[in-house]
This record gives structure tokens, C-alpha cells and sequence, in this order.
């Protein structure tokens, strides 16, 4: 099986990113978690078209997990990762351990605000800390030109358009559509915890989502579309809804109406024991 080279040590990752910089080559970074699907896979081809050289980074990054979170069930599927990423073109995995991430003695911690307030945070509130402070290092660690990420996690891309913004720091940040199954559920490590009852359920989230935006679209109060959203949800066997929210599609403020073009609607539901993702623009 063809696989993509991985390098554990930060001097390697360098070394590997000078080399491509003295031949004049532009770099792309695509920081994962592993589990690798196609959603991934799209970013990673974005990244080649925009770059000659594309470096995935893997790490589960423990400290964006709660300590009742699925850190240490999340998928660890390394090799099939590396194959992967070899037929999208990736040049390099960076697979850095918990010990080279966060050394004996490690205490920095980049912590978010704006963009962070609210949503995920309200129900997870170590989160855009860890994702924040992790993708700091990782920017600094291999020094790209652009850095790839999902709007299928969109907080998570305003949050870090923002600290990039908020810190200065010499890349730009390339969001990339939601990549979906035939039913339209958003791809996602996640759901292979799903049973198959869970599955079929699940793509009422988008149906969900579409509604609302619609009704929004056409005028709707947006308390009142996420109320009839949220029922919907619970009526098709969600077992609770954490938030389905409309929000300014760049900040994520609160919007009284209006401007549904500017708006994006955002979900976050349990089904079982998963907790799935989603959102889409408005207009
Ligand atoms: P992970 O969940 O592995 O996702 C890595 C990137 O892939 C993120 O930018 C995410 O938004 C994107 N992605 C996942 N599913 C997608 C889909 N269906 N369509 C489009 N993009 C998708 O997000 C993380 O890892 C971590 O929080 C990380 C940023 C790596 C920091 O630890």
C-alpha cells in the first residue's frame, strides 16, 4: 500500500518546509484530527490547487476534549489515514505526539473570545481554548502560507479567521463548503457512532436547517423558526437539542432579522450518545 511520508519531530517538519521554501514552493497546511473521509479529502485537493506542497497535520489534541468527552474513544485510524492522504497528493503527514505538543512544563494558552462567545461554548467551554491554542502552534509549527478549514464546523472557522486577525499571524485562512452524504448528513468522523437507526434519523438535521433558513429567508422571526426547527428535531427522535441558533455569518452575533444573505443557521443535537454538527448559510 502507498503511503504518505510522517514526520513525529518539529526539526523534521522544518526542515522538510525550508527545503520546499529555498525551491520557491508555497505550502498548504490541513490540521485534522485523523479519521480521515472525504471531507477532509476536499480540503486536502483545495490545498494542492492553491499550493505545491500540502502538510496534514494528525494529532488528537486532548485538550479540546471535556473530560466526559469521547477523547479516548474518538477513531484512531492511522495507517488507513496515510493512504488516504497519499492518493489526494498530500506531501507530508505531521503526526506530532501529546508529549512533542505539549512538553513537561507547557502552561500558554490562547483563549478566544468574540467569535468563541456562545453556541459551543455555552455546552463546551474548554473547546475553542484547546482548538485555539493548537492551531496556533500548528500555524507556528509549519509555517504555511494558507491553512484549510471546514465550514461544516463553522464557529470553529470564524474563531480562527480571528485569532489569526486578533495575533497577527502570517497566513490566510481558506474555508471550504460542507462536503455531505447522499442524504445531505454532513461527513464527519462522528458519525460512525452512529447505529443504523441513528442514521437514518440524522439527516433530519439538514432537512432541518433548510427549513429554517427557508422561513427565515422569507421573513420569519428567527426565535420563532428555531422554536418550530427545534420541535422538529426532538418530534424526529433527537434526544436534545444544545442549540439551533441564527446568527451574522461573520462575527456569529445575535440578529434580530433581516439580511438573510449576511446569516448563517447553526445546530448542535444529540442523537443517542452523539452529538452531531451542522449548519448552513441562510440565503
Ligand atoms: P477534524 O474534525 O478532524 O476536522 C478537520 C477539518 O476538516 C476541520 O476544518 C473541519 O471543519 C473539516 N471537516 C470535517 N468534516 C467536514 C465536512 N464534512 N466537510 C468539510 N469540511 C469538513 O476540526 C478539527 O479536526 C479540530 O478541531 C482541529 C481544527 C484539527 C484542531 O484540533
Amino acid at each position: 500500500m502507498n503511503t504518505v511520508d510522517y514526520v513525529a519531530d518539529i526539526s523534521s517538519l522544518r526542515h522538510a518546509v525550508a527545503q520546499w521554501r529555498a525551491a520557491g514552493e508555497t505550502v498548504a497546511l490541513l490540521p485534522t484530527m485523523g479519521a480521515i473521509h472525504d471531507g477532509h479529502l476536499n480540503l486536502a485537493r483545495v490545498g494542492k490547487q492553491l499550493c505545491n506542497r500540502l502538510v496534514t497535520s494528525i494529532f488528537v489534541n486532548p485538550t479540546q476534549f471535556a473530560p466526559e468527552e469521547d477523547f479516548s474513544n474518538y477513531p484512531r485510524t492511522f495507517e488507513s489515514d496515510l493512504a488516504k492522504l497519499h492518493e489526494a497528493r498530500c506531501d507530508l503527514v505531521w503526526a506530532p505526539t501529546a508529549e512533542v505538543m505539549y512538553p513537561d512544563g507547557f502552561a500558554t494558552t490562547v483563549q478566544p473570545a468574540g467569535a468563541a462567545s456562545g453556541l459551543e461554548t455555552d455546552f463546551r467551554p474548554q473547546f475553542f481554548a484547546g482548538v485555539a491554542t493548537v492551531c496556533s502552534k500548528l500555524f507556528l509549527q509549519a509555517l504555511p502560507d494558507i491553512a484549510l478549514f471546514g465550514e461544516k464546523d463553522y464557529q470553529q472557522l470564524c474563531v480562527i479567521r480571528q485569532i489569526v486577525r486578533d495575533l497577527d499571524l502570517p497566513l490566510e485562512i481558506v474555508g471550504c463548503e460542507t462536503v455531505r452524504e447522499e442524504d445531505g448528513l454532513a461527513m464527519s468522523s462522528r458519525n460512525a457512532y452512529l447505529s443504523a437507526d441513528e442514521r437514518r434519523t440524522a439527516t433530519r438535521l439538514y432537512d432541518v436547517l433548510r427549513d429554517v433558513a427557508g422561513e427565515f429567508a422569507a421573513g420569519a422571526a428567527p426565535d420563532a423558526a428555531c422554536a418550530a426547527g427545534q420541535q422538529t428535531l426532538l418530534d424526529a427522535g433527537f434526544a436534545s437539542v444544545d442549540y439551533l441558533a441564527i446568527r451574522d455569518a461573520e462575527r456569529l452575533e445575535q440578529v434580530a432579522a433581516g439580511t438573510p444573505e449576511k446569516c448563517r443557521v447553526l445546530a448542535a443535537a444529540w442523537l443517542g450518545q452523539t452529538r452531531l454538527i451542522d449548519n448552513i448559510a441562510c440565503n
